[in-house]
């Protein structure tokens, strides 16, 4: 199992890249199941996950292409001949994502047989309301031996309110619905920028679908889609987290490539806590000259301030002065890197859905355990500001969603080393 050796006090310096969004890469390949033309998508990362939906999509029979060299970030998937609409355990535990192809199967090959994703380390995450909103569009569901099946000759249009907003929840009946028969209106929806991606995706291939992005979505079915061609969109965490790790560093930083529009809340906070920060059209440049003052903060749906960049913040209140109160709205055991933080030196307690952080202590380099993706990426920016060497174990965690994260933050002066073998390289294409 890989590790990571960080040596911490180097500020971080000159120009890092985002890549494309993992959470919006994911439910768009799902989405290439609705049509039996190719669909090809750009600035896909080069993550983990982005390899397990690839062998999910050929385990049913797809093509899928994932681009090297100059195609590098580029995928072409083609759906014609899905022999196997099924997601097995294996891969769904693996990657709770792979519930995205619940949705596109029924509409296009009218069932379904997909894995109950079980237990997750930051929350128990039931599938309910997918499955709730797929019964609105008439599909018949029985769950056995730890598997949903569901089946509908042809989906029809309905309403569904969603009973707690749910991201991949809206993406997958967003899906579901737009080779339904007549018009589906969903209220209580997602707004993420990732939701709003994937409908453009859609509409390119032929969907009708109006509001995504708001809390009302309104989909007329229609009879076939068509192959399309998409840009994915910046990873607006991963932009977060280098901000967070170029404040903290106190570097000057420019993060490139990223959407600073989608980043909101997470940069008013930041400036809260008197972070200097400057946009620039796709750049965001934050000069670290502390001290930073703490805030409180408290996760939301979107626009509010993202759930996966709490792990990150909370980094940057062990080093504020004063205490924060940061409160988990979304998942509900959501802390496993504050004990991790502690090991390094900082004060933190939890108490249920809050954690109160007294900064600012000194952090001191220590072995460390990666326990989710997040909370991976919050003990890597408090080992580049903790005195000494620190080790983290298990990064195959934050390989899921960071495209070779050692590389770049190397790139601006980090001094940070993978030990142990690279995870392996992609199989060549099946
Ligand atoms: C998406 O997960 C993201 N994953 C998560 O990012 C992110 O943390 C989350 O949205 C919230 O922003 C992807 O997009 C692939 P939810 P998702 O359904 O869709 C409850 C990362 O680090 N709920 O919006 O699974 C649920 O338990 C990952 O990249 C139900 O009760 O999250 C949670 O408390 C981690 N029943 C809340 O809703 C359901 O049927 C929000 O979850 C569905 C959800």
């Amino acid at each position: 199992m890989d590790k990571f050796v960080i040596r911490g006090g180097n500020p971080l310096v000159g120009t890092i890249r985002v890549s494309g969004a993992k959470n919006a890469a994911l439910p768009a390949m799902a989405a290439s199941i609705l049509t039996e033309e190719p669909v090809i998508l750009e600035n896909i990362p080069d993550v983990r996950d982005i390899e397990t939906e690839r062998r999910l999509l050929v385990s049913m029979g797809a093509e899928v292409e994932l681009g090297y060299g100059r195609a590098h970030h580029r995928t072409t998937l083609c759906c014609r001949k899905l022999v196997n609409p099924e997601a097995a355990y294996e891969l769904v535990k693996t990657m709770r994502a792979s519930t995205l192809v619940l949705g596109p199967l029924v509409a296009r090959m009218g069932r379904a047989r997909v894995s109950l994703p079980g237990g997750c380390a930051i929350g128990a995450r039931p599938i309910d309301l997918h499955i709730k909103g797929l019964e609105a569009l008439g599909a018949r569901i029985t769950q056995d031996h730890g598997y949903i099946e569901a089946s509908a000759e042809r989906l029809k249009g309905g309403s569904i309110f969603f009973d707690k907003i749910t991201v991949t929840g809206t993406e997958d009946l967003m899906m579901a619905a737009v080779l339904a028969e007549g018009e589906t209106v969903m209220e209580n929806c997602a707004c993420e920028p990732e939701v709003s991606d994937l409908a453009a995706l859609l509409n390119k291939m032929g969907a009708r679908i109006q509001g995504a992005g708001t809390p009302t979505i309104r989909i007329q079915g229609v009879d076939k889609l068509h192959g399309a061609r998409h840009r994915i969109i910046p990873d607006r965490i991963e932009a977060g987290t280098f901000v967070i790790a170029g404040a903290l560093t106190g570097g000057d930083l420019m993060v490139a490539h990223c959407e600073p529009a989608h980043l909101g809340a997470l940069l008013e906070k930041l400036q809260q806590c008197g972070v200097n920060i400057r946009t620039n059209g796709d750049s965001v440049r934050v000069i670290g000259e502390g001290p930073f003052a703490a805030c409180d903060m408290a996760t939301q749906e979107f626009p509010g301030f993202p759930t996966d960049m709490q792990a990150q913040y909370m980094a940057l209140a062990t080093q504020a002065e004063g205490i924060s109160i940061i409160t988990e709205n979304i998942f509900e055991n959501r802390f496993m890197h504050a004990q991790e933080l502690v090991r390094m030196g900082a004060n933190i307690r939890v108490e249920g859905p809050r954690a109160i952080v007294r900064g600012k202590t000194p952090l001191s380099g220590a072995a460390v355990q990666c326990s989710d993706l997040r909370a991976s990426a919050s003990l890597v920016i408090a080992a580049l500001v903790a005195d000494g060497e620190t080790i983290l174990d298990r990064v195959y965690h934050i390989d899921r969603g960071y495209e070779r994260i050692e590389e770049k933050l190397r790139s601006v002066g980090a001094q940070i080393r993978r030990i142990g073998e690279m995870f392996p390289r992609r199989a060549a294409a099946s």
